[in-house]
């Protein structure tokens, strides 16, 4: 017999959770077809990770913050994100269900946090789907300029922005990112079309994408110039005052302060390596949208840890390689363009493998944008499910299985931004949602851990409490650092409070748990969280 949960009261509402029993009933009956596998879970991981951030971002980190520096900065994201991973890995392993992060804040810290979750999480796979095209749209035009056919270069950036061509000469200035928008209508539809065709199909992408980046590795690695790498860390740009002390330990102190006094555009410096880190966090971005296809993994307790870690390692030491042989080959002032990988292969006299390096780039990125916006659309399909959201986006498409509604609105709304917000625009405000987000996962893990010593965790972080409580104050550092722009700063803020002002008018009315409608299949269990706040 299914079991009602108890309907929610006054304004103690928005602090209802639901119980581990109930996010595992739910898990139990999904609608949705359960075709993933370990090695599947590992490759999404890949799919999603590796892209603009290794391909673009890192050219602009390592020219404008960190110089050669910017291999310091991806030890030190994937150090973070290593902290992240265990966290996403634990709770994905003890609540494997579709909707990732979003789920776990609900069972843990309540409606209204998990609805600040789905904001957060909405920037971060929503706008870096739309990031990642504009990184695949200048890879696209370059690779087409190549074989002669030349796009205007007004539709190839968005309004305002300077477009330049390979010798760094301004031709023009975009009006909308065409070829952006429109690949995201394509893998829009991909995605309508059933995860197991687009998983197939994110399978051969990836192995196109791993071959082009160990290729660049590989052959990159016999045209490095050692004295490229030095200084490693070049001097910071304006000089610090004289008499201020510039060993390495009041280096840090003095950046970090930086980062916590918002005055973080540092240029080369310990605090140019932190503030690159910032940037090229979007390079690791993804590797949690493992956790979102919980209810579509086939033993998601076992393989869950896998593909989570599995990519994450994977990538860590691919970007640690590519962003040496990268700084190595060409003095890092010269990689502030679109296409700096093409660049670096460019100048070791290889055309044709320039030429391999945009298809595998090209292609590369295409799986990126497919795992991201299916990330999106199962977060809203399980926000819609628990009535926070309309009840169309949970709405599955009777031949493919796939919530459709859903995803063509989401592929609208990217393809929009992709079109006409700038790069640097996207990937500051995607990184800055994401490291929210995984701070907050951070404190999840941690949560649960005090308050449900005995829920069942089939997967356990090491070293607790640090793990949590240093992935956290991570990821609050690079936030801090990216809040230090303005516009940033003041987007997100309005967005946060504009989406809680939505979740009081809409979502905290319609919410099912605090309704009473929420059905278990399952008898709760003895781990189940209290409800609270009535
Ligand atoms: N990590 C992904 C990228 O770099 C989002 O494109």
């Amino acid at each position: 017999m299914a079991n009602v949960a108890a309907p929610g009261r006054g304004i103690g509402r928005i602090f209802l959770r639901k119980s581990v029993a109930q996010i595992q009933a739910e898990h139990e009956h999904g609608e949705l077809k359960r075709s993933l596998g370990a090695l599947n879970l590992v490759l999404l991981g890949i799919g999603c990770v590796i892209g603009t951030g290794i391909f673009v971002l890192t050219g602009r980190a390592a020219a404008q913050f960190a110089g050669p520096g910017i291999m310091i900065s991806f030890v030190i994201t994937g150090i973070l994100c290593a902290f992240v991973a265990l966290c996403y890995a634990e709770l994905a392993s003890a609540l494997p269900v579709s909707g990732s992060a979003y789920s776990y804040t609900y069972a843990s810290m309540g409606e209204v946090v998990a609805w600040v979750m789905g904001l957060l999480l909405l920037l971060e796979y929503g706008l870096a789907a739309s990031t990642v095209a504009v990184g695949w749209s200048g890879y696209a035009v370059s690779l087409l300029q190549d074989v002669g056919v030349h796009i205007p270069p007004a539709l190839t950036a968005a309004p305002g922005v300077s477009v330049t061509d390979a010798g760094g000469h301004v031709i023009g200035t975009g009006v909308m990112n065409l070829p952006a928008a429109l690949v995201i209508g394509a893998v829009t539809c991909l995605l309508v079309a059933g995860v197991s065709e687009s998983a197939t199909v994110n399978n051969i992408v990836v192995f196109i994408k791993l071959t082009v980046v160990i290729a660049f590795i590989v052959i990159g690695s016999r045209f490095v110039h050692p004295s490229n790498w030095s200084p490693l860390i070049p001097a910071q740009v304006p000089a610090p005052p004289p008499g201020t002390p510039m060993d390495m330990g009041h280096q840090i102190f003095r950046a970090l302060g930086d980062v916590i006094t918002g005055n973080s555009h540092s240029r080369y410096g310990v605090g140019g390596v932190i503030h690159a880190a910032a940037v090229i966090f979007f390079a690791y971005l993804g590797f949690e949208a493992v956790s979102t296809a919980g209810a579509e993994a086939r033993n998601p307790s076992r393989d869950m840890p896998i593909g989570i870690l599995g990519a994450l390692v994977i990538c860590t030491i691919l970007y640690i390689l590519t962003s040496g042989v990268l700084v190595g080959i060409v003095p890092y002032a010269s990689l502030d363009n679109p296409a700096p990988i093409a660049t670096a292969v460019n100048q070791i006299g290889m055309p044709w493998f320039a030429i391999l390096v945009k298809i595998g780039a090209i292609a590369g990125l295409s799986s990126v944008m497919l795992v991201l916006l299916y990330g999106q659309t199962r977060i809203f399909y399980t926000m819609s499910k628990d009535g926070l959201l309309p009840a169309s986006l949970a709405t599955v498409h009777k031949k493919f299985k796939t919530p459709w509604i859903n995803t063509i609105i989401v592929g609208i709304a990217a393809a929009g931004a992709s079109g006409l917000l700038s790069l640097d625009a996207l990937s500051d405000l995607s990184n800055v949602g994401s490291l929210a987000a995984f701070a907050l996962v951070c404190v999840t893990v941690f949560y649960l851990r005090v308050s449900h010593p005995d829920l069942e965790r089939p997967f356990r972080t090491p070293l607790f409490p640090w793990v949590p409580i240093l992935g956290a104050v991570m990821c609050a550092v690079l936030l801090m650092s990216l809040m230090s722009t303005a516009a940033t700063r003041n987007f997100f803020l309005i967005y946060l409070a504009g989406g809680i002002v939505i979740y009081f008018v809409f979502g905290l009315w319609n919410s099912k748990l605090g309704k009473g409608e929420l059905v278990m299949g399952h008898e709760a269990t003895p781990m189940e969280l209290p409800h609270t706040g009535e």
